[in-house]
């Protein structure tokens, strides 16, 4: 008898998964990071294939031809985008891991079909009959393989067309984003069974959940350019990805995503977290999701911020706070999940492990600062959404963004709920209103792509900075030109260029490219393509065509000095690692003439002391004069040398690994030749930048000389003002503060003084009013000790009395209300002090012998003096 196998867990899924590739010859490749390294076209990777994306172009190349990966995706903000429907469907997600396997012009649909086949009927034991799959239109070759290999049924093999409004818009024609490779698609699909709504893929009731997409297999044929047109991409490939979190569902015999192990798990967490005991609330979906996409996120380096990723982080967040608030919590429990993620996931993703701590900090840091504007903003939306209201303003929406951090789909979810839509429009509005007044905030800057599909160039600037090129391409506005006239900005490609071009936080070169009575005055050089330099700039004199020769000519001293702060960069993060420890790790740097900036994971302020020990170590490189070593080898040796390696940098086939002074990194930048040509090298600021992360700026030569010619400067300028040698400054200054503090003190003693002379002065001022001496006058000069010390004189010397005292400063006022203990019966100090602090625009209180009050309104003192009198008059 055949016992009921538990069904797989996601950790089973992942491993059999790729288990079964690596039988089939594929390298098992880990997660890359959420960032995409190096492109510009994507904000998150979105699919498997992301870090590939070179090597299907033809571009990049790798050790092997066959790959596999469980892969991190986000789809939040940029060309696939989930985030709104997350919380209202079973399948959607922010965060999701995909399955894939790869073909580097290797195998092709054949393999690709029959793998799927065999690995979803056999390892995973779907029944063939529920299984439907689609081919693009045109596609016979795939139609062929599923009915003739597989043996599927012709009506279960769906051909579906440009079903998405233009050509190739279709959902069996795959793009990972607006340019870049693609084709035609098949995709596999599970019915649920006659008895869920919903109908086979093509037809009008698709979208219902009888029919569930599972896996979809990419046949990478082309490159898709700007301008809609499609090249032949070098060699076709294969690209698959399959959604665990649905596989997971269909293996454990669910009907939600949600409802698989992982999230299971994750979801009883975050209603312990809210305080929440219906685990089918929807808001208890959105929080399980959003704390992958946003752990992941930060562990892979993406702060909270107001711009680009940063702001779709933030978004991320606060949608998920906002999903608690409405469960009844008013303080930071999102980061409170962290550690049973890291429980569920950590062992798949070794990284999140690691950052835990940090990740942790970065959320509740980001939750602490939104629930300081959540609450108000709330108020402020509720009151917005009066009954009957169908569209909130969008002035509202927009307030609540830049006032209370409300992001536009926060509002749009809250409004959601509630059936009524928001003007966006309106919002949009108010915020061009607002860019135009300068501050920028919201979008995703993507820089605009040029089409360029010639050779590669070579680059000869590690050991050149001058040399004759030929123009290849010319660029105006990011349109493909023949020339370039007087006074037109554009891009120039060269067929060779010394130029280097900003990778690796190093900045692009700046210089010329000239030619007889022609000068083109390069401001920036960017990559178009991982081979392919686009250098930026204007025509400032006479034009250029393509095919036209050039003198292109580097700046050198601005190289030189970037170049300096790039080498420095490597030694101080040595340096920083023996220093504090090896968890420093690089998360970000930016190389440019001025400094270099570095930042790093590390928990705490590094101390003066620290600075001084690393700024030794990487002078003493630097004196040591070492020539700089750069060797170019393939990866796997380069391992082998210890190179520091940057985790999330993108490294191909072959790599250099540098040696400068002891440090060895792979690194792709420019470097100075000997670690002396760095000249001196100093720290100037080290301070936070999120949690868990530290920014140190340091400069280098002719800067580093001018820093601390300036700080001499100084120390001379505050040496002539103290009349003291600049050695001495230090004793002089502590004697000059010594001296203020004891004038300090005399001034305060003559205060005291002059005040109880004056206070002589008033007894004769008294008036008696029914047996009780009234006294009401300004002790200028006085202060708040002076103040009480007269009033106690004059209460002794008076007897039976009522006094009020006040000093001014400026417009404030400072007030002192007494009375003698035989006459508190009658008049109360505190009454006393108020009544006349209301006269100056302030209150106070105290005792009924003794109060004291501030105002704000000196003009008023007079009158309020005079009114003393009469007030105890009434009283006595
Ligand atoms: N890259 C393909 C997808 O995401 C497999 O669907």
């Amino acid at each position: 008898m055949k016992t009921a196998q538990p069904p797989m867990t996601v950790a089973d899924i992942r491993k059999s998964f790729l288990d079964f590739f690596e039988s089939k010859g594929h390298t098992v490749v880990p997660s890359s990071p959420l960032v995409p390294g190096n492109d510009p076209t994507l904000m998150f990777t979105n699919s498997g294939m992301v870090q590939f994306k070179d090597v299907f172009l033809g571009t990049d190349k790798r050790p092997y031809v066959r790959a596999a990966s469980v892969q991190a995706c986000l789809r939040a903000g940029g060309k696939h985008n989930d985030l709104e429907n997350v919380g209202y469907t079973a399948r959607h997600h922010t965060f999701f891991e995909m399955l894939g396997n790869w073909s580097f012009g290797d195998y092709f649909k054949k393999e690709s079909i029959e793998w799927g086949w065999e690995l979803l009927t056999k390892v995973f034991g779907l029944p063939a009959e529920k299984l439907t799959a689609t081919v693009y239109i045109d596609d016979d070759e795939a139609y062929e393989i599923w009915n003739k290999v597989i043996g599927l049924p012709p009506e279960r093999i769906i051909r579906i067309g440009d079903n998405k409004g233009g050509k190739y818009k279709s959902d069996n024609f795959w793009m990972m984003a607006d340019t870049g490779p693609c084709g035609p698609c098949s995709e596999i699909f599970y019915d649920h069974g006659p008895h869920i709504p919903g109908g086979p893929p093509g037809s009008p009731d698709e979208d219902g959940d009888r029919f569930i997409e599972i896996w979809n297999h990419v046949f990478m044929q082309f490159e898709m350019h700007e301008d809609g047109s499609l090249t032949k991409l070098p060699a076709p490939c294969v690209d698959t990805g399959m959604g665990l979190e649905r596989l997971a569902a269909i293996l454990q015999h669910v009907h939600s995503n949600y409802e698989i192990d992982l999230f299971e798990r994750l979801i009883a967490e975050a209603g312990k977290v809210t305080g929440c005991a219906d685990l089918a609330n929807p808001s208890l979906k959105v929080i399980a999701d959003h704390i992958r996409a946003t752990a992941f996120l930060v562990s892979d380096g993406v702060i909270p911020s107001n711009e680009g990723r940063g702001y779709v982080q933030r978004r991320i967040i606060r949608r998920a706070i906002r999903h608690g608030y409405k469960l009844g919590q008013k303080q930071p429990f999102f980061y409170k999940l962290v550690p049973v993620l890291v429980e569920l996931m950590g062992a798949a993703y070794p990284r999140l492990q690691a950052d835990a701590k940090r990740v942790e900090e970065v959320l509740k840091t980001e939750e602490e600062r939104f629930f300081e504007t959540l609450a108000n903003g709330m108020e402020i939306l509720d009151d917005a959404l009066i009954a009957g209201r169908k569209e909130l303003p969008g002035h509202v929406a927009f307030k609540l963004h830049d006032t209370y951090g409300f992001p536009l789909d926060l509002t749009q979810d809250v409004c959601r709920e509630k059936g009524v839509t928001v003007d966006v429009a309106g919002f949009d509005e108010a915020m061009a209103a607002q860019k135009a007044a300068g501050r920028a905030a919201g979008k995703f800057k993507m820089d605009k792509q040029v089409d360029y599909s010639g050779a590669a160039n070579v680059f000869t600037g590690y050991d050149e900075l001058q040399h004759a090129s030929k123009v290849v391409a010319l660029y105006a506005d990011g349109v493909s030109v023949d020339a370039l006239k007087e006074g037109e900005a554009g891009i120039v490609v060269l067929d060779t260029t010394p130029f280097y071009a900003e990778s690796g936080g190093q900045v692009g070169d700046s210089g010329v490219l000239a030619a007889e009575g022609v000068e083109f005055g390069v401001q920036d050089t960017q990559k178009i393509k991982a081979d392919v330099y686009g250098h930026h700039g204007v025509m400032t004199q006479g034009s250029l065509k393509v095919g036209d020769m050039v003198d292109a000519r580097v700046d050198q001293a601005t190289r030189a000095a970037t170049m300096r702060n790039h080498s420095v960069t490597h030694l101080m993060h040595k340096a920083l690692r023996e220093v504090l420890g090896t968890h420093v790790q690089q998360k970000g740097s930016l190389v440019d003439a001025e400094k270099t900036r570095f930042d790093f994971a590390h928990n705490a302020p590094v101390t003066g002391a620290q600075i001084i020990e690393i700024e030794r170590r990487v002078n003493d490189e630097i004196l040591a004069n070492a020539p700089t070593q750069a060797r170019v080898m393939d990866i796997e040796s380069a391992q082998q040398t210890g190179a520091m390696m940057l985790f999330g940098e993108k490294y191909g086939e072959t790599v250099r690994v540098l040696d400068i002074g002891s440090s060895r990194e792979l690194c792709g930048g420019t470097h100075v030749q000997r670690t002396g040509d760095i000249g001196l090298f100093k720290i100037v600021s080290e301070g936070g930048v999120a949690a868990g992360v530290r920014r140190v700026e340091a400069i280098t030569g002719a800067n580093a000389l001018q820093y601390v010619q300036g700080l001499e400067a100084t120390v001379q300028s505050v040496a002539a003002t103290l009349r003291a040698p600049a050695v001495e400054v230090q004793t002089r200054l502590s004697q000059t503060l010594d001296q203020v503090k004891s004038l300090e003190k005399e001034i305060a003693q003559l205060k005291g003084k002059l005040a109880s002379s004056q206070g002589d002065e008033l007894v004769g001022q008294a008036v008696e009013v029914k047996g009780i001496k009234v006294l009401a006058a300004a002790l200028p000069g006085a202060d708040a000790k002076a103040l009480r010390e007269t009033m106690d004189k004059l209460k002794d010397k008076l007897g039976t009395a009522a006094i009020v005292l006040a000093a001014v400063d400026g417009d404030k006022v400072q007030i002192a209300a007494g009375v003698t203990k035989d006459s508190v019966g009658k008049v109360k100090a505190g009454e006393l002090v108020n009544f006349v602090a209301q006269q100056v625009g302030g209150k106070g209180g105290g005792k009924p012998d003794m109060a004291m009050a501030g105002g704000t309104d000196a003009s008023g003192l007079p009158k309020a003096l005079q009114s003393v009198q009469a007030w105890v008059a009434e009283r006595a």
